[in-house]
């Protein structure tokens, strides 16, 4: 058997301590905002996992075929010998690419959710024993220090994640990853490319409401973490298209007007009735622009994969 290491990156409470400063800067700010890292708690995994399979959800679908028909040549091209995967999540579409690195030595998934990666990192011991996969439980949009594994790196960034950045937080975060490359490595992208505005919101609020779930989770993670009192069945979960920045917003509307108090704070936050709390940016990109912020972080691309509907692309890129 191999060894399946889990590494916490991130000192005690740095975790708790993040999240108080998160929910205090983004309940006092005007629009009030939470950022999505805080969704992902074990039931938020699940319930994205949930998402990943639902009809009008077509990201992972689009990707997943990408990886699948293009799984081949993106090995011949990276002979990576470490594959490390930001925001790894459940790991899944990451198979074509486990399989298809014939020289792989190790995987090092990084995710903020410990449960996601322990049961993908069981998973996968049970289907490659051989492999060395080395999780780290750390924020990727802090300072990442990367386990001593074999070049060739491949650093994957799937599932259009990159999308819930905003602009600037995107420049910072392909700045650092540009400097994790080593010659040889390369950085493979998965982007979510603008399309007809039906499709995009529809894939953000399906009828089954697991995406409404999915958002009001941030709230309760609020309520058991720092014993704030919000009520979730008081918010509407609405999904709303700005074709200006070409994103998709998550919000949460009040739906009366209501104080929430959040006493590990010693916060009360009143809320208007229709109120939203932005919870999730997702950024739809053109190749011009991804190629552009590539560009603006020291990166050069080298090829442009997109499914055959072209609702998604993945692209790998080098160090300039
Ligand atoms: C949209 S999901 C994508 C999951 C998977 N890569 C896929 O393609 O299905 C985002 C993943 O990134 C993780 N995540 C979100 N923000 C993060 C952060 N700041 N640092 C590390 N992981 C993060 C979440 O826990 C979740 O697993």
């Amino acid at each position: 058997m191999s060894p399946f290491h889990v590494t916490r990156s991130l000192p005690e409470d740095a975790t708790g301590a993040a999240l108080r400063t998160d929910v205090r800067d983004g309940l006092t700010a005007t629009p009030k905002t939470l950022p999505p890292k805080w969704f992902y708690d074990a039931r938020g995994s699940k319930l994205f996992e949930q998402i990943t399979r639902l009809d009008a959800y077509y990201p992972t679908r689009a990707e997943r075929e990408i990886l699948r028909t293009r799984a081949t040549e993106i090995a011949a091209v990276s002979r990576a010998r470490t594959l490390v995967e930001l925001g790894s999540g459940s790991s899944e579409k990451t198979r074509y690419l486990l399989d298809a690195l014939t020289d792989l030595r190790a995987y090092v998934p990084v995710d903020v959710s410990e449960s996601a990666l322990t049961r993908a990192g069981e998973a996968l011991l049970a289907q490659r024993p051989e492999l060395d996969v080395h999780a780290l439980v750390a924020d990727f949009t802090g300072s990442l220090t990367l386990p001593d594994t074999p070049g060739p790196r491949l650093v994957a960034f799937l599932g259009g994640t990159i999308g819930n950045l905003l602009p600037p937080e995107r420049a910072r975060f392909l700045t650092a990853v540009r400097s994790l490359l080593a010659p040889g490595d390369a950085l493979l992208l998965g982007t979510d490319l603008v399309k007809d505005e039906s499709v995009l919101v529809a894939a953000y609020d399906d009828t089954e409401g697991v995406t409404a779930a999915f958002n009001k989770n941030v709230l309760s993670v609020v309520n058991r973490e720092l014993a704030a009192d919000f009520r979730p069945e008081e918010f509407t979960h609405v999904a709303v298209w700005d074709a200006e920045r070409e994103w998709i917003e998550m919000r949460l509307r009040s739906r009366t007007p209501q104080t929430v108090k959040i006493p590990a704070l010693d916060l009360a936050v009143d809320f208007a009735a229709g109120e939203d709390l932005r919870t999730e940016v997702s950024a739809k990109f053109r190749a011009a622009g991804v190629d552009a912020e590539l560009a603006a972080a020291g990166l050069v691309r080298t090829h442009w994969w997109t499914d055959a509907a072209e609702r998604f692309a993945l692209s790998l890129s080098v160090a300039a």
